[in-house]
């Protein structure tokens, strides 16, 4: 019994210490997703979609809710951001060029054809997307990919 309380009162230290390790944030003054936009042009129902489920982890600020805050959620969170935007970051498609532009089109059909996309962690507390917004955001991709032939 003494050793359970000792190991509760050690892991509540440890928690508490743990919270004075913030991960850095994804958080430039402003989201910058117009050159973006305006090369892929989505609709006003296609912009909805990709900002309320997608540039949390795609561009360069992310909004952080409340819980994403405490450690270890903030580390967890944290690296998936850093993960997501290693792989496609909206804010530095002028970097691309046409062909890696084309590419990660195309991996988003994929992604969001299978349910890759958006994380299922990220669904969890964000509400998932319906097979309208996936059909969307499909037809609008296939259709932003014909800038790059
Ligand atoms: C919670 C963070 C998060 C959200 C939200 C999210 N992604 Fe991702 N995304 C990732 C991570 C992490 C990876 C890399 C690992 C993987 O492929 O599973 C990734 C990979 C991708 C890739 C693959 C790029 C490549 O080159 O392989 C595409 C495309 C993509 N996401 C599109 C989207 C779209 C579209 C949405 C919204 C519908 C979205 N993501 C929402 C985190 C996220």
């Amino acid at each position: 019994m003494k050793t359970i309380k000792k190991g509760l009162i050690v892991l509540l230290v440890a928690l508490v210490l743990i919270q004075f390790y913030r991960p850095e944030k994804n958080n430039a003054e402003l989201r910058d997703v117009a050159a973006f936009e305006m090369e892929t042009k989505p609709n006003t129902e296609v912009a909805k979609i990709l900002k309320a489920q997608c540039y949390d982890c795609h561009s360069n600020k992310t909004t952080y809710p409340w819980y994403t805050e405490v450690a270890p959620v903030s580390f967890w969170i944290g690296h998936h951001i850093e993960e997501g935007n290693e792989h496609f970051n909206v804010s530095k498609w002028d970097t691309y060029n046409d062909k890696k532009k084309d590419h990660k089109l195309e991996e988003l059909v994929e992604e969001v054809e299978e349910g890759e996309m958006p994380l299922s962690s990220y669904t969890w507390m964000h509400g998932s997307i319906t097979q309208e917004e996936k059909e969307a955001l499909i037809a609008w991709a296939k259709k932003a990919r014909e800038n790059y032939k």
